[in-house]
């Protein structure tokens, strides 16, 4: 493989059935974390670790993921007219120039494999990577798909990122087995979808991102339904390993599974506190909700 990736692709056609009724009409992905929805934070990742082409794999509900990222226009002029001029600037730099999105419609939630299949057309024949905006990466040095980029770079494997998850909550994630790690990378063994947790070859978890050698797409398309009756990408993943070295990836920096009520609330907190201007409110806020509720103060 040994290339920069270019591309990343954005699983977002899946139904978020965990925060109906909020996903009836709004999607999953443009839940906010302070004043950004989720998908832009997957996005500015991407664009960090040097993509320049974004593929939004959505369903034929989700206008709201294209809307954001098209121009608004008259919004603009309003702000224009107005002399809002920092308003401006985050509305024109939700995507920076040079930077393009594609849309791609997944007819049917028939899995994440299924979805990331969907892309092929627009991806073509280089390593590329996939972003499920759900997972929250926070990191203070380079974001983790720069990380995993640099490091695909460097071997020419594909990489997916993992994180030591504790063991009964194996059933939540896919599960990989490494021959043992140098640094932060482990060459992978075997990979499952979801399995229990006397049944998990570790307790190491898949995280939303990975970058993927194409050959994963011939792989997907001779996936069969999996876990949940849905085609799985751990299932094209394990037939990519029994081909060509697939690495687990360590990352460094903090997840939140924003897919989760407890983990979206989670990032809320952490980005606030450590938000410039609010940090400060949110601390004695979170210190005046617990004393209402008679919690010891924060230490
Ligand atoms: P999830 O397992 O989180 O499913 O999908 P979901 O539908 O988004 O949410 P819940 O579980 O019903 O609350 C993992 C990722 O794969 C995408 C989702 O959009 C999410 O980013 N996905 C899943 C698709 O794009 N298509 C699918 O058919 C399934």
């Amino acid at each position: 493989m040994s290339a920069r990736i270019r591309k990343a692709v954005f699983p977002v056609a899946g139904l978020g059935t965990r925060f109906l009724p909020a996903t009836k009409t709004v999607p999953k992905e443009m839940l906010p974390i302070i004043d950004r929805p989720l998908i832009q934070y997957a996005v500015d990742e991407a664009i960090e670790a040097g993509c320049d082409t974004l593929v939004f794999v959505t369903n034929r509900y989700k206008h709201a993921v294209a809307d954001y990222f098209d121009k608004a226009y008259e919004l603009e002029q309003k702000l224009e007219r107005s002399g809002k001029t920092e308003q401006l600037e985050l509305v024109r730099n939700v995507l920076p120039e040079g930077v393009r999105a594609v849309f791609v419609t997944q007819a049917e939630a028939l899995g994440l494999g299924h979805a990331v299949l969907c892309a092929k057309a627009v991806i073509g024949d280089e390593p590329f990577a996939v972003l499920l905006p759900d997972d929250l990466i926070w990191n203070r040095g380079p974001g983790a798909l720069k990380q995993m980029a640099d490091a695909a770079e460097a071997s020419g494997a594909s990489v997916i990122a993992v994180q030591d998850v504790p063991r009964e909550q194996t059933a939540s994630y896919g599960i990989v087995a490494t021959e043992g790690f140098a640094k932060r990378q482990g060459r992978i063994r075997a990979i499952v979808e979801k399995p229990k947790p006397e049944d998990a070859p570790s307790n190491l978890a898949v995280v939303g991102r990975y970058v993927l050698n194409p050959r994963i797409f011939s792989l997907l398309e001779s996936t069969t339904p999996g876990a949940g009756g849905e085609i799985q990408l751990t299932d094209a993943i394990a037939a990519l390993l029994e081909e060509e070295a697939v690495n687990a990836y360590r990352f460094q920096g903090t997840r939140f599974d924003c897919g989760t009520h407890i983990g979206l609330i989670e990032a809320t907190i952490r980005y606030a506190l450590d938000h410039e201007k609010l940090s400060d409110s949110a601390r004695q806020l979170m210190q005046n909700a617990l004393a209402e509720l008679g919690v010891e103060e924060l230490n």
